[in-house]
């Protein structure tokens, strides 16, 4: 029988999947089987981006499933990004269609800003992705307001191309700034999220507001190694974690479904990737068991605040967690 996710319901009532699947780093090469196998397995998330430059075959993947009858697009709860450099209120509207019909859909169930970073317009016929690189490898900024970019973000959600806005990457500070100017409040924010980096306060601020928290990332430098981001090697291996392996062996899992357990039980929303069959099932079978008080609690005092995925660790000049 196909495993299937536990669902949290989003302030504006939609049913979001507990657990969805990564897209970050998944080939073009194996992208449609995998999405296609993933829905077999059971996935009904898939957490894309403009920056994965994947969408397009995602979506084969997807409407693979969808021929075959395995799902009906309502099923499917499809998550995508809008890049830095799409943030210019014009550019907003078109860029999502173009996702959407890389996706091959009419809808996402879920469109986040990728980063609170605004970027110059890049022409999708000229880069794309146009990832953060400009020519001779700098970074060149947009004029345009967060404020400004989520109110584009707004009138998709209006008009129903979108069906919850996003945000990711956002500091606290941020998410209260939004605040003042939201018609419609944010649904999510997705933020890196593992034992060695916390974020409590974060996660309490979207709980008393009512913002459902996705992480992501939630293997800590399990995901960074192959980028050979130095910090990420330095740090001892979550899975080799003696705390994490006694809780895994207690219970008999693996100590990556006691990494995305350690989420899930608290509320928290989980997008692991992986580009293996039993992994990938395996990674969906994590709201099956539970773990206990003290064990939470021993997880939690892994903290370190130690964040991989900031934008200087590739050598982009934007301090945006100063
Ligand atoms: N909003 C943002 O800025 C942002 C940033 C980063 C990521 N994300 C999203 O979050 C998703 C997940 O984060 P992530 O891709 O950084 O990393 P992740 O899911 O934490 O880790 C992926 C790594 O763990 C390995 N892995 C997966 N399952 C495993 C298992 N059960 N046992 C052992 N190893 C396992 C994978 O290798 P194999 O593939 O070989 O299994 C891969 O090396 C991304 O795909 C993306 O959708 C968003």
């Amino acid at each position: 029988m196909a495993l299937s996710s536990p669902t949290i319901k989003l302030s504006n009532g939609k049913e979001m999947p507990l657990v969805g699947f990564g897209l970050w780093k998944v080939t073009n090469e194996t992208c449609a089987d995998t999405v296609y196998n993933a829905i077999k397995t059971g996935y009904r998330l898939f957490d894309g981006a403009c920056d994965y430059g994947n969408e397009t075959e995602a979506g084969q993947g997807v409407k693979r499933a969808l021929d075959e009858g395995l799902v009906k697009r309502e099923d499917l709860f499809i998550v995508s990004k809008l890049w830095n450099s799409f943030h210019d209120k014009e550019q907003v509207k078109p860029i999502c269609k173009k996702q959407l019909a890389d996706w091959g859909v009419d809808y996402f169930d879920l469109f986040i800003i990728h980063f609170p970073i605004a970027l110059k317009y890049v022409a999708p016929e000229v880069r794309y992705p146009p990832g953060f690189f400009y020519e001779d490898k700098k970074v060149e900024l947009s004029k345009t307001s967060l404020e400004t970019t989520y109110q584009a973000m707004e009138e998709l959600y209006d008009e129903g191309l979108i069906k919850a806005i996003g945000i990711s990457n956002y500091t606290g500070t941020l998410l209260l700034d939004v605040e003042r100017y939201a018609r419609h409040m944010p649904h999510t924010l997705q933020i890196e999220h593992h034992p060695y980096l916390v974020q409590q306060d974060l996660i309490d601020l979207c709980k008393s507001r009512n913002i459902a928290v996705t992480a992501y990332s939630s293997f800590g430098p399990q995901s960074f190694l192959e980028l050979n981001l130095q910090k990420a090697h330095d740090a001892p291996v979550l899975f080799e974690h003696k705390d994490i392996k006694s809780i895994a062996d207690k219970h008999n899992k693996t100590p990556a479904q006691v990494l995305l357990r350690w989420a899930t039980q608290r509320g928290i929303a989980v997008i692991p990737k992986s580009n293996n069959q039993s992994r990938l099932a395996q990674n969906l079978d994590v709201c099956s068991f539970d773990l206990t008080e003290e064990e939470i609690k021993t997880i939690n005092a892994m903290d370190r605040g130690l964040r991989f995925n900031n934008p200087l660790n590739y050598g982009v000049p934007i301090p945006i967690f100063a």
